[in-house]
């Protein structure tokens, strides 16, 4: 299954709400390749710093799934050895999720889920949502993992207030839950969100991902229509609101942080300076956006999108 695909696939605090293009929503049974290695090492790396040292110093730990489960659940806790287990099973886990077993992974995280680990805990959030996400969860069941997943992020940030993962996770599955709550709730939501997001980025400014969501967060709401906005506006004094500047300046950001590492923030830099009038500009980054080596189906989708935004305003002119 797609890791960054399914990354991105969410964005329900604006859904019903605030109806509008699916910025984030992935196509599900695509794979995450190439952008989705660096994503991932970008983020337990910046985490935890054992991503390349597992790459490097356990070509092992694959000892197969089953033999490992065998392994861990004969292996004795006692207090020295909790430490060095956690690792394993964080190096365990971290394997899976570059391998796409979202099924395998759950299991595999769920048997700790009393695990006061917040580095554990915000994986075993990004399990559940994941497997919530896979295209043979039944409705109910994603229901319940959605909510299953908040819940670890919820434990994950309660454990450790400065882990960055656990302040975007935190985020992602509050915007997840969107679906299932009111428009008031929504909106609330909204505020949350954003304040997680802003965290994780300052705690890890090199973060390119958090920042992208920043970046269509902003988008969202600088894209909200009037007569949404005056619903916002019925419920709440400053309902949550953006600019397209605002937008443009988080995704310029996510860029530098890492160029080229994801498709869509190409395209949302077209289409944000599209919005911003700006052509020239516009063309650049849609052109970017259009040849970006499709490694997904989500990649697809962004090159033809920015193929039909290209073809769109060429006509015009
Ligand atoms: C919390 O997370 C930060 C960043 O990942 C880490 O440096 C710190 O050691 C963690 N604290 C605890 C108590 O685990």
């Amino acid at each position: 299954m797609a890791l960054a695909a399914r990354l991105w696939r969410f964005l329900p605090w604006a859904r019903g709400v605030f109806p509008g293009p699916w910025l984030l929503r992935g196509v599900a049974g695509s794979r995450g390749l190439c952008c989705t290695w660096r994503l991932r090492g970008l983020e337990v790396m910046g985490n935890l710093g054992t991503f390349k040292r597992s790459l490097l110093f356990s070509a092992v730990p694959y000892l197969g799934f089953e033999a490992y489960q065998v392994f861990s659940q004969a292996a004795v806790v006692h207090a020295t050895a909790k430490v060095f287990r956690v690792e394993e099973i964080l190096e365990q886990a971290d394997y899976l999720y570059e391998s796409g077993e979202t099924e395998k992974l759950y299991q595999l995280l769920t048997q700790y889920k009393e695990s006061e680990d917040a580095e554990l805990l915000w994986r075993l959030a990004r399990a559940s949502r994941d497997t919530a996400q896979l295209s043979g969860t039944s409705e109910e069941e994603k229901k319940l993992l959605v909510y299953e997943a908040l819940e670890y992020a919820k434990r994950a940030l309660e454990k450790n207030e400065s882990s960055f993962a656990a302040h975007k996770w935190y985020a992602i599955c509050m915007s997840d839950v969107g679906d299932y709550e009111g428009i008031k709730a929504k909106i609330a939501n909204a505020y949350i969100i954003k304040e997680h997001f802003e965290k994780a980025i300052e705690l890890n400014p090199k973060d390119a991902t958090s920042i992208h969501l920043m970046g269509i967060w902003c988008y969202t709401f600088a894209e909200m229509p009037w007569y949404q906005r005056r619903i916002a506006k019925m419920l709440f004094a400053t309902p949550p609101s953006s600019t397209y500047e605002e937008a443009l300046g988080y995704f310029h950001r996510a860029e530098q942080v890492d160029p080229n590492f994801y498709s869509k923030n190409l395209l949302l830099l077209g289409k944000t300076y599209l919005k911003l009038h700006n052509k020239k500009l516009a063309a650049f980054w849609l052109m970017k956006a259009k040849d970006y080596p499709a490694h997904t189906e989500e990649d697809k989708q962004i090159q033809t999108e920015a193929a039909q935004l290209l073809t769109g305003f060429t006509d015009k002119n």
